[in-house]
């Protein structure tokens, strides 16, 4: 395993423990891409392309007699520009005479142990020391646009992680008007696309269809990775499932603006092109200069969907997230959002705080409306010191009180904004995306800070250091309420304005980083109205991210079914909020609300004074089983047991380490003469035996005592793992709106 070059052939192979990826520098200097795949031996794999001349594909001009030798056909590693490649592009870069070209030659490689660390922009990093980096360099003789395509193979996790460093080494100034993380091109096989598209409050919904002979773009220009498209994709096998199937993953570490997208040419060759969205982009580079891609993080599994996830999962926990709380355990928290939304003050928040204690929460955290003129969503946002009209005498005396509930204190910011009403816009308007003579389009009445501008950052870093210093917080909501738009620094000259939202981007991260390095101890948890910004590079800083503000059980099904295709449970923020729904209005059972929060950080939204004695009772008892179970939830291998697109009956999952299993289902359709409910459990040990310790039904309208007598697996019931996945288990009988499944099983034996 790990990266070989063979210098007779000029091929690299990365192997990892179940895929090779091959490339090789052709005759004329170009690096080809041969394989990337389920892991093979020795061949040489060049054969696969034999030259062979299609019409209207251009050749190389030594190749011009002998014809068949095309960019247009080859598999590319990274292509160049405008040199007779009409397939996807990664890169338009413009000289000084305005023409855009580059024709990249191979010069020299690098191949050492540890990752790469790429200089402003979040990456995957390497603390358990298993990985190995390849710098692969390049240059376009012309322009003298040097090109160093970076890989970093974490072999054991199948995981290969890719980024592009551009420099000019010319002595005239070039501009970057497309710079593309990587190119991908798998040159046979028919492939399925599957995406995660949505919209605020309805994020990463599954979709997967068949590529056809066009151009598919997934893609945001909303300066964020967006609630629309999540910068993650795959291409499997057409007839991929969870458990079978070549499927390939892109994940960009990004938060901005991005763009994959994934051409099926005329000769039924694909290649998918991912990374920043070139749209408004353009970056100048003076000679000398470099700019970094972000990254990439590819992962192959031969073995299906299922495979691919729990892959990625593993992955963002141990490769992504950073400091302690990656593995530590969160605290089952209330937050007052929905509880109060801005009408709260230190009395308000203190029997909040008291009820929630007595039921075993662990933290509250105090959402918007508690600084500045903050009464609604129209004023102080940039004002990040206490209204103390609502809470008298600053943060301490409450977060005293609550501290003596044997509770910890978790606030909320959104530091990146500024409302036209607040000290700090009207101090600095010029700190504002504004375009110039225009009034701006505003989002939720506030503006975007030019985080690109390093008075900016500081401001914040100063601001929002003091604010964790001088009170005991020990976690941080960070939110972020609007897409981008009126993209214009006031701080840029006229020819670089392209370069503000990915500036933007870079500021953000150097923020974060700042923070998170002096604060190591704060939990942080990102949030954009939800789920707009649930994306690796977030999770660089942030080990959790508010799922979605779509707080309903059933909706949220679909929502975490997507998440779990690239995201760790770790990395879900979910609560129970109140009935009927604040977003759909909808009426779930409590307890079928605390199932599908359990599979995330687990914690509550709503006015918990309200709930009846018997509500609260099913609290403390759902504290106690989260508890109980946060092992297997947390740190178990995920899978999911249905397609909601497939079967809109029901959704199950189920979590697994090497001692428990838990299974979750939520009847999302009662019918009538119902058909049983049948699944087959994963991930289990075939010999080991396994006993069913607790069945919980929640919310059916038939009595647990019927469903007994009906259902053909029960508690105390013991079955081998075998007798559990291959033949399955029927469960009780299910009716009425949203009832909900619970089995825990404990591993007894091995035989
Ligand atoms: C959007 C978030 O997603 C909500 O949870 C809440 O924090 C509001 N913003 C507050 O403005």
């Amino acid at each position: 395993m790990g990266i070989h070059f063979d210098s007779g052939a000029g091929l690299f192979t990365l192997e990892t423990a179940h895929t090779s990826y091959h490339m090789q520098v052709d005759e004329r200097g170009h690096l080809l891409h041969l394989y990337y795949g389920r892991r093979i031996g020795q061949g040489c794999l060049s054969t696969l392309y034999p030259p062979a001349d299609h019409g209207f594909s251009p050749d190389y001009y030594p190749n011009r007699r002998d014809r068949g030798v095309s960019p247009d056909v080859l598999p590319q590693e990274y292509t160049g520009c405008n040199v007779g490649d009409f397939r996807l592009g990664c890169l338009v870069a413009r000289d000084e005479h305005g023409a855009a070209g580059a024709d990249f030659l191979y010069v020299s490689h690098t191949i050492r142990p540890g990752k790469y660390a790429l200089n402003d922009l979040p990456a995957a990093h390497d603390e358990e020391e298993e990985a190995e980096t390849l710098i692969v360099c390049l240059k376009d003789a012309v322009t003298g646009l040097e090109l160093e395509l970076l890989y970093g193979v974490f072999a054991r996790q199948d995981v290969i992680t890719r980024a592009a460093r551009l420099r000019n080494g010319g002595s005239a100034p070039l501009r970057l008007e497309k710079a593309a993380s990587l190119c991908l091109d798998l040159p046979f096989g028919q492939w399925d696309l599957i995406h995660f598209h949505g919209r605020h409050a309805m994020e990463r919904q599954m979709q997967r269809a068949p590529l056809t002979n066009a151009i598919h773009t997934v893609s945001s220009t909303r300066g964020a990775s967006s609630h629309h498209h999540n910068p993650f994709v795959i291409l499997c096998d057409r007839s991929a499932t969870e458990d079978a199937g070549l499927c390939y993953g892109v994940m960009l570490v990004y938060s901005g603006s991005h763009r994959t997208d994934i051409e099926v040419d005329q000769n039924g060759s694909t290649r998918l092109v991912s990374g920043l969205h070139d749209q408004g982009f353009c970056w100048y580079l003076q000679p000398g200069e470099s700019f970094e891609t972000p990254e990439a993080l590819l992962c192959c599994a031969p073995d299906g969907l299922g495979a691919l996830s729990r892959r990625y999962h593993r992955f963002i926990r141990h490769n992504i997230c950073r400091g302690v709380w990656r593995f530590a355990r969160r605290p089952v928290l209330i937050n007052n959002w929905e509880a109060t939304y801005f009408h709260f003050d230190t009395e308000t928040i203190c029997r909040i705080a008291e009820k929630a204690a007595s039921l075993g929460v662990e933290m509250l955290v105090l959402d918007d409306g508690w600084f500045g003129k903050r009464d609604d969503d129209n004023s102080g946002l940039g004002d990040w010191y206490v209204n103390e009209n609502k809470l008298p005498g600053g943060l301490n005396p409450l977060i005293e009180r609550i501290n003596a509930l044997g509770m910890k204190f978790g606030i909320w910011i959104e530091p990146e904004m500024v409302s036209e009403d607040s000290d700090l816009y009207r101090a600095h308007p010029d700190w504002a995306f504004t375009l110039p003579g225009r009034a701006p389009a505003m989002g939720r009445d506030q503006l975007v800070l030019d985080m690109g501008r390093p008075e900016v950052v500081d401001h914040l870093t100063d601001v929002l250091s003091d604010l964790l210093r001088r009170h005991h917080i020990e976690y941080v909501k960070w939110d972020m309420n609007r897409n981008m738009s009126d993209v214009y620094s006031r701080a840029l000259p006229p020819e670089r304005q392209g370069e503000a939202a990915h500036r933007y981007m870079l500021g953000v991260y150097r923020l974060l980083n700042r923070l998170t390095i002096a604060f190591p101890h704060v939990l942080f948890e990102g949030c954009a109205g939800g789920g707009g910004r649930f994306d690796a590079g977030m999770l660089a800083y942030f080990p959790q991210i508010w799922c979605s503000d779509n707080t309903d059980a059933i909706e949220r099904l679909t929502i975490q079914h997507g998440t779990s295709f690239g995201y760790p449970v770790s990395a879900v923020g979910a609560h129970v909020s109140a009935c009927p729904n604040h977003q759909t209005g909808r009426n779930t059972p409590l307890w079928t609300r605390a199932v599908v929060a359990m599979s995330g950080t687990f914690g509550y939204e709503l006015d918990l004074g309200r709930l009846t004695d018997e509500e609260c009772r099913q609290v403390k008892e759902q504290i106690a089983a989260f508890k109980r179970y946060y092992d297997v939830i947390q740190n178990g291998q995920y899978y999911r047991l249905s397609d909601p697109s497939r079967e809109p009956r029901y959704v199950a999952w189920q979590t697994v380490t090497d001692s428990e299993a838990l299974l979750n289902l939520v009847l999302t359709r009662p019918e009538g003469n119902a058909r049983p409910l049948h699944l087959c459990l994963r991930g289990l040990e075939e010999d080991a035996l396994y006993c069913v310790d607790t069945m919980r039904l929640y919310g059916t309208t038939v009595t647990p005592e019927v469903h007994s007598v009906q259902a053909g697996i029960s508690e105390g019931a013991v079955y081998s793992g075998s007798t559990l996945m291959y033949a399955g288990c029927t469960l009780p009988q299910l009716s009425g709106d949203y009832p909900s499944v619970q089995l825990h099983l404990t591993r007894v034996t091995n035989h």
